[in-house]
């Protein structure tokens, strides 16, 4: 941690930021001028980002699938002028072989927390009339593929709704929507990425800094990158019966019940 900027600078908090992309909006802020909370599971990890920012910087170790880490977190929302809920995984498993707790503690970080965090931070910023919250969601969110894909989906559409509620008072709510991006990610998911292509890869810097200039611009969506505006127009364009059946195509799940899911 580190002093640098004056008390009246404007104050971020960033969740998930000892790694990848929150790691990476927490450098962006700090070049903004930002005051930083970053909060993550791991305090070491998280002093070692706080430790390379050369502005005031707390960092708050706390389990965002806690109900009491959430709510001592949500008291703290209430006094930002800018909240980024990042915080999340995935899992190497597809739904049906995954523990129904892993699944549920996904749901609760991607869906509940974000909720909670982003009601306790909307009324006060409100009432200031600035601020805002960017959300991360991802690309996957526009294509119905798994229970990740469907806690995306809702942060979208949550992100959605809010940023026309808060627009009106000068607040905007963001959605980012990452596509592949070199980060932690998918090595904590145990996912093998080897037949990624290089171009659809994304670095987190430069995913950061698109969300806080689409969040600049009162964008109330942002995908980085070429490659995921044209997979994001392509899953809104085209029609959802058609995507099932590319997305069931895709699949490895075994052939029944690849032949039920085909009839839905
Ligand atoms: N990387 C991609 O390709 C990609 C694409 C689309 C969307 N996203 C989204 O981007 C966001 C950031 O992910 P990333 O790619 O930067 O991955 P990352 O490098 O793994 O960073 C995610 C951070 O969130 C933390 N976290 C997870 N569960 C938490 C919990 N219960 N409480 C507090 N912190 C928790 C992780 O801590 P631990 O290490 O302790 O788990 C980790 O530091 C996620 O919401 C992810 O879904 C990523």
């Amino acid at each position: 941690m580190s002093e640098g900027r004056s008390a009246s600078a404007p104050t971020a908090l960033v969740t998930g930021a000892a790694s990848g992309i929150g790691a990476a909006f927490a450098r962006v802020l700090a070049g903004e001028g930002h005051r930083l909370i970053l909060v993550d599971r791991d305090d070491a990890r998280l002093r070692s980002v706080a430790g390379g920012l050369a502005v005031e910087c707390e960092v708050v170790a706390a389990d965002l699938a806690s109900e009491a880490d959430v709510a001592a977190l949500e008291a703290r929302c209430r006094a930002v002028d800018l909240l980024v809920n990042n915080a999340g995984f995935g899992h190497p498993t597809g739904f049906l072989d995954t523990p129904v707790e892993a699944e549920v503690a996904m749901l609760r970080l991607h869906t509940e927390t974000v909720l909670r965090l982003a009601l306790a931070a909307l009324p006060s910023m409100i009432d200031r009339g600035r601020g805002g919250v960017i959300n991360t969601a991802s690309v996957l969110g526009f294509f119905p593929s798994s229970t990740y894909s469907a806690t995306k989906a809702w942060v979208i559409n949550f992100s959605q709704a809010a940023a026309r509620t808060a627009r009106i008072h000068n607040v905007a709510v963001t959605a980012l929507c990452p596509g592949f991006t070199r980060t932690g990610f998918h090595s904590s998911a145990r996912m093998d990425m080897s037949k990624i292509p290089r171009f659809m890869w994304m670095d987190a810097d430069a995913v950061a800094a698109a969300a806080l200039r689409d969040w600049h611009k009162g964008k109330a969506l942002s995908v980085p990158g070429w490659q995921y505006k044209t997979i994001a127009a392509i899953g809104r364009l085209l029609p959802q019966k058609l995507i099932g059946r590319i997305l069931s195509g895709a699949a490895t799940r075994p052939a029944s019940t690849r032949a039920a899911a085909e009839t839905d």
